[in-house]
């Protein structure tokens, strides 16, 4: 009997990075005549997976070597221990990783999943595929080859049905959905006051979000500060909300008013106007985010991401339309593996928007056909914070603290972080402000018992989910907490200074700060932990102390780690193999813990 002709690409994802290249994984297959899903790995249903004929993984490492969020459910299930060692002996797979060397664990998770799949029987098509962010071509230089490689394998294997041609590129590919226009008819407005009682027995999540009010974002940086953070306070009165210290927030953002009224007007799209989407592939679902009809300003508003840096397939669409002559030449070659470089040169580097993108663009916007405008532009995701509140402390609040993402590029216009100027634009003077929020576990697990003394490292906004546990513990009156806080400067951005001052005065905790530019050179955090070495060492051996750092994830968690080593090694006067074992040991059995983020 002939093989089934079908692929499945199973994408964990952080960024998009990850879904993106899983989604040309799956256009390629198409234009094989291989019937194709592609699926976040928390949404397929695992107990599946034995039965799959050839799975292609796409996997992104974040931070320090951990999975993304949307792969988590899945990999721990393929972690259990019993799951017989022969379960996937009808699955080829291949996996495709996507990473960072300038990050010690470069592309960790999509070896460690690559071992797993041969360990439970998988037959790998082909070695993994591991990408590389630092390589100037970004993850498409390994990528093309590797599918190159790939499509070999598999043609081989499974060949074009008789009569079947593989589809060129060069053929416009169908629409991921139809869209029919209908007369118009009242849509529910997105953040109407109901949506919140809709929550009683419900627990929120990415499908089914909270619509939380906003109770304040006030900045607690200066003014004359160059970063602008603030202290998000959001109202979960009357919701089934339930979180603890360590727990992340998710935030779906929407696009900045200006940004959608640049994009109906460049587009000549009429805001008005309802639509109803539905299927014009069997294997892709409908996006669950959309009302049905829905607006236009809807559309715009809340789904498409107007600030994404476009990735190489949006010009491979977009040239598809171009009617110009000129145009279609430029499309053309930032969609090949030639114009690469130039690619990254016009949009990565000097990180040029979608919106602008197109504008640089006009014929071939005038004539992209409205429904392809879900096949060009990706849906906006939510982003993750750390809780910087305690439940207890405030029974009916989440508080976050952010930092609103503005820096420069060659490119006239600051460029901006979509949800955290998002955040910073909302003004709950205005009305009732609402803020789409669920829960998701942290990687960060605080101890239960109240004799743990707790060591905490977070730089700038790396305290909010110290702050959080430290606000519990006060709430019940237990001590033995020790933070390490760094920022520029004492009087610019030295937030929270009150309230952490409050709780040295009621010996609740221990405030060791490092102000980085008070002074000519630079004093960090890790500085300061190495002024208290013997103070560092007893809470470590002697009171079996837990270290946690959180914080921006470039040099800093690395630099305070040597720093703890060093504390060690000194403390316990050890080799410094014994020291590398001492804090390996504590890693293992959770005693040395970070959350970081970029
Ligand atoms: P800097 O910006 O003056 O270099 C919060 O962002 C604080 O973390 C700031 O004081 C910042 O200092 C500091 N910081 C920057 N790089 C760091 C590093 N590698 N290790 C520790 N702290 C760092």
């Amino acid at each position: 009997m002939e093989e089934k002709r079908s692929i499945l690409v199973l994408y964990g994802s952080q960024t998009g990075t990850a879904q993106d290249v899983a989604e040309r994984v799956g256009r390629e297959a198409k234009r094989r005549h291989f019937s194709t899903r592609v699926v976040s790995m928390d949404e397929y249903i695992i107990s599946e997976l034995i039965q799959e004929s050839i799975v292609i993984f796409v996997c992104a490492t974040t931070g320090q070597g951990d999975e993304p969020d949307n792969m988590k459910m899945f990999w721990k299930f393929l972690l259990r221990k019993n799951l017989p060692s022969d379960s996937l002996h009808q699955v080829k797979f291949g996996v495709i990783g996507l990473g960072d060397s300038s990050y010690q664990k470069f592309n960790f998770v999509a070896k460690r999943l690559n071992r797993r799949l041969l360990q439970l029987g998988g037959h790998s098509l082909i070695a993994p595929g591991l990408a590389d962010d630092q390589h100037d071509l970004g993850p498409d230089a390994v990528v093309d080859f590797w599918l190159k490689e790939l499509w070999e394998k598999l043609l081989t294997m499974y060949p074009l049905p008789q009569g079947k041609e593989m589809i060129s590129a060069d053929v416009c590919p169908l629409s991921k959905y139809r869209v029919e226009f209908v007369e118009s008819v009242s849509e529910k407005l997105q953040y109407q006051t109901e949506k919140i009682s809709h929550f009683h027995g419900n627990i929120p999540s990415q499908k089914n979000p909270l619509y939380a009010k906003l109770i304040s974002n006030e900045r607690v940086t200066a003014a004359d500060h160059w970063q602008d953070v603030r202290l998000v306070k959001i109202d979960i009165t009357g919701s089934n909300v339930s979180y603890c210290p360590g727990d992340v927030a998710m935030i779906q953002p929407a696009n900045l008013s200006d940004a959608v009224e640049d994009f109906l007007k460049l587009m000549q799209l009429d805001a008005n106007q309802q639509f109803v989407l539905s299927q014009n592939d069997p294997d892709v679902l409908l996006p669950y985010q959309l009302p049905q009809p829905c607006s236009i300003r809807h559309l715009v508003t809340y789904y498409f991401d107007l600030n994404a840096i476009p990735r190489r397939w949006f010009f491979e669409l977009l040239s598809h339309f171009a009617t110009n002559e000129l145009e279609k030449e430029k499309l053309q070659e930032f969609a090949s593996t030639e114009g690469q470089q130039e690619l990254f040169t016009y949009c990565n580097r000097p990180r040029r928007t979608t919106l602008e993108t197109l504008s640089d663009f006009p014929h071939a916007v005038s004539s992209i056909p409205f429904k392809y405008l879900f096949d060009l532009l990706p849906p906006i995701q939510s982003r993750a914070f750390s809780i910087a509140s305690s439940i207890q402390a405030y029974p009916n609040e989440i508080h976050l603290l952010v930092a609103v993402v503005k820096y420069k590029s060659r490119l006239i216009k600051p460029r901006r972080g979509l949800c955290s100027t998002w955040l910073a634009n909302l003004n709950p003077k205005d009305g009732v402000i609402r803020v789409p929020i669920w829960i998701v576990r942290g990687t960060i697990a605080f101890p239960t018992s109240p004799d743990v003394p707790v060591i905490m490292v977070g730089p700038g906004t790396g305290c909010a989910p110290f702050r959080a546990f430290i606000q519990e513990r006060a709430t019940n009156n237990i001590g033995g907490n020790v933070l390490y806080f760094g920022c520029r400067s004492s009087t610019k951005d030295f937030f929270c200074r009150e309230e952490w001052s409050a709780l040295v005065n009621k010996n609740l905790l221990k405030l060791y700060t490092a102000f980085s530019r008070d002074q000519e050179d630079k004093i960090y955090v890790q500085h300061r932990l190495a002024e208290c070495e013997s103070l560092l060492w007893d809470l470590i051996e002697k009171q079996g102390a837990m270290f946690f750092i959180a914080g921006n994830s470039k040099q800093m968690p690395d630099a305070v780690k040597d720093a703890l080593k060093k504390v060690i090694k000194d403390g316990g006067e050890f080799s410094e193999e014994q020291a590398d074992n001492y804090v390996k040991k504590l890693e293992k059995v959770k005693r040395f813990q970070s959350e970081t983020w970029s």
